[in-house]
């Protein structure tokens, strides 16, 4: 086990949003879900501030540079002591990334794991855990027209995989509540090199603005905060202002000609949630 650093003060039970005063600096960062689709967008990036240890139950050469991959489940506390001896900072991306995905196939990677991690990241002493949220932990205000969404309203998922992100958010505030750990949640958007114009608007993050983001998140002066994480285009439906101040997010700017306005029915939707899930009426309660 290793003792939390003394290179950042972090009071102990804080319950405010940023009160670290501290910027922090990380020596060793943990990657879990390394082999996934995210991390091959966002390890070039991070790779230029020093090498992360990198952990999936995927094995394979894969496709990145730098190190092999630790391969083990995230529900598998061996695999995490491993995973985390000598850690500081973990930026947590394993976990099922399908919003059609029944509970039974969510519950497992999104929610057990999670907690797993937590738990493990707790006791050896590591100060700031970065986890994949998503918009879809927001997704039901798409479909009642309210817009842009704030980030400060209370979590209102669209299906059983945006429930899974609220349930992480809400247990990431508990151990900011019960420990000194400093916890960031980014409510990703879709994150392809690529969008097409209905996509750029409903909810789009692009690699560099990933890499600027997650970076960000690592080194900002915040206890804890769940934040919207997309792209320029989409801000007009995922407010980015707390994202921009708190974590100095500057995304890639540009001209908003070639995007779509946003229809003021509601109609681009960014869940495509199994029937179902799907809500009985659009326009229920707000
Ligand atoms: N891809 C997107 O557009 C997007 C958008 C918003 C949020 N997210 C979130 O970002 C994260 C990464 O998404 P992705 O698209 O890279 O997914 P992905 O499926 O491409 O990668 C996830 C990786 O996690 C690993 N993994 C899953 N369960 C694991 C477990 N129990 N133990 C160890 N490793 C495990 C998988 O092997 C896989 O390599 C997910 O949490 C997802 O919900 C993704």
């Amino acid at each position: 086990m290793i003792r939390a650093g003394v290179d950042m003060h972090i009071p102990t039970g804080c319950r405010t949003t940023h009160a670290v005063g501290v910027r922090m600096v990380h020596r060793q960062v943990l990657v879990t879900g390394a082999m996934g689709r995210v991390a091959a967008q966002l390890l070039p990036g991070l790779r230029e501030r020093g090498e992360p240890r990198l952990l999936d139950h995927a094995g394979g050469p894969g496709d990145h540079d730098g190190p092999p991959v630790l391969v083990g489940e995230l529900t598998d506390r061996r695999v995490l002591d491993e995973a985390l001896d000598g850690v500081d900072a973990v930026i947590h991306l394993a976990g099922n990334p399908d919003p059609a995905a029944p509970w039974q196939e969510l519950r497992e990677p999104n929610i057990e794991g999670f907690a797993e991690l937590l738990a493990a990241s707790r006791d050896h002493g590591v100060r700031r855990v970065v986890f994949a949220s998503s918009v879809h932990a927001m997704g039901a205000y798409e479909g009642w027209g309210r817009r842009p969404i704030d980030a400060a309203w209370p979590p209102a998922p669209c299906c059983s995989y945006g429930a899974t992100k609220a349930f992480d958010e809400a247990l990431a505030r508990a151990y900011d509540y019960r420990t000194g750990m400093s916890l960031i949640g980014l409510r990703m958007g879709l994150c392809t090199p690529q969008a097409s114009p209905a996509e750029a608007v409903t909810g789009w993050l692009r690699p560099a603005d990933l890499q600027r983001m997650v970076i960000g998140a690592l080194d900002a002066e915040v206890k804890f905060g769940v934040y919207h994480a997309v792209s320029w285009p989409s801000r007009r439906r995922w407010d980015i202002e707390a994202t921009m101040r708190e974590l100095g997010y500057e995304p890639q700017r540009g001209d908003d000609s070639q995007y779509p306005p946003e229809p003021a029915d509601g109609s681009l939707s960014t869940c495509r949630g199994p029937a179902q899930d799907a809500p009985a009426s659009a326009t229920g309660a707000s």
